[in-house]
């Protein structure tokens, strides 16, 4: 330990053993990922998801717990909070992952739509950050990791996602005001961006000839991600690697915001 109570060994800052942890939306892609990775480092992880049958299959492959709920309504996620709280008696550790994409040109977006990316991208996350938040605010510690998007960062194209890629933009800047709110009573909050990701949110793109190449032409590593390659960020930013991080925005893109 340094002067500063943090640790200081860069090997066993890394994991998570006894840490009580909740990835929402990790019944698929990313989200499963992070919650293997997550739970393979040590932590006890409740996914959190509206989707029963993936959820619940993937917290018994890691020995977790399912939790479901919608993080577009407070009554869910406050009742799958307080079980968490309850069962385990504090959660340390909130992955807000959740999200969802349309593919609408702007022009033709009505406002059931965009108000469902909104619900979803930016509402779940402050939703869920607010109801953990003040479980880990009255314990003095806590970490929050967002998955925002290359899209809050940059417009990448040629398909149309405009209320996607404001509502990833939204999502990192309340990142960053949460992380500034909650910095002094030893909360971190943080993001990563992830570029092109091989899941069912990517599929219809990957399957679009002309999309396909022009993803793969505009990434300097020339290929999607694995969700396997975004879940250490995660787990980085979930740790006590990263104890003197907070606000900021892991970008793990394949270099697509470079060029
Ligand atoms: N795949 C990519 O290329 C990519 C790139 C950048 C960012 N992201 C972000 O990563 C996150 C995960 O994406 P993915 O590709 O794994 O998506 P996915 O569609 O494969 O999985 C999303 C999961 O979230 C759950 N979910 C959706 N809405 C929910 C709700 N209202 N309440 C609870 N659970 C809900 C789904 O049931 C599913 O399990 C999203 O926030 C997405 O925007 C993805």
């Amino acid at each position: 330990m340094s002067s500063t109570g943090h640790p200081v060994d860069p090997f066993t800052a890394w994991r998570l053993d006894q840490r009580v942890a909740i990835v929402t939306g990790g019944g698929q892609g990313i989200g499963a990922e992070i919650a293997r990775t997550l739970a393979g480092a040590g932590a006890l992880v409740t996914i959190l998801d509206r989707n029963e049958a993936t959820g619940a299959a993937i917290a018994a492959e890691i020995g977790g717990q399912f939790a479901e709920a919608d993080v577009t309504t407070t009554a869910s996620v406050s009742r799958a909070v307080a079980d968490v709280a309850e069962h385990r008696g504090h959660i340390d550790i909130l992955v807000n992952n959740a999200g969802i994409v349309r593919n609408t040109p702007a022009e033709e977006t009505n406002d059931e739509e965009w108000q469902a990316i909104f619900g979803v991208n930016v509402e779940g996350v402050f939703r869920c950050s607010r109801e953990v938040g003040r479980i880990m605010l009255a314990a003095g510690r806590g970490v929050i990791v967002n998955v925002a998007s290359m899209s809050g960062l940059v417009v990448n194209r040629p398909q149309p996602q405009a209320a996607y890629n404001a509502s990833k933009a939204a999502v990192i800047m309340l990142t960053r005001s949460l992380a500034a709110e909650w910095a002094s009573r030893g909360v971190r909050v943080n993001a990563v961006a992830p570029g092109y990701v091989a899941t069912e949110l990517t599929l219809r793109g990957m399957a679009n000839p002309g999309w396909k190449h022009e993803w793969l032409a505009a990434t300097p590593l020339g290929r999607v991600a694995e969700p396997a390659e975004i879940a250490p960020a995660v787990l980085y930013l979930a740790s006590d690697a990263s104890s003197y991080v907070t606000g900021s925005v892991v970008v793990v893109d394949g270099g697509y915001t470079a060029w």
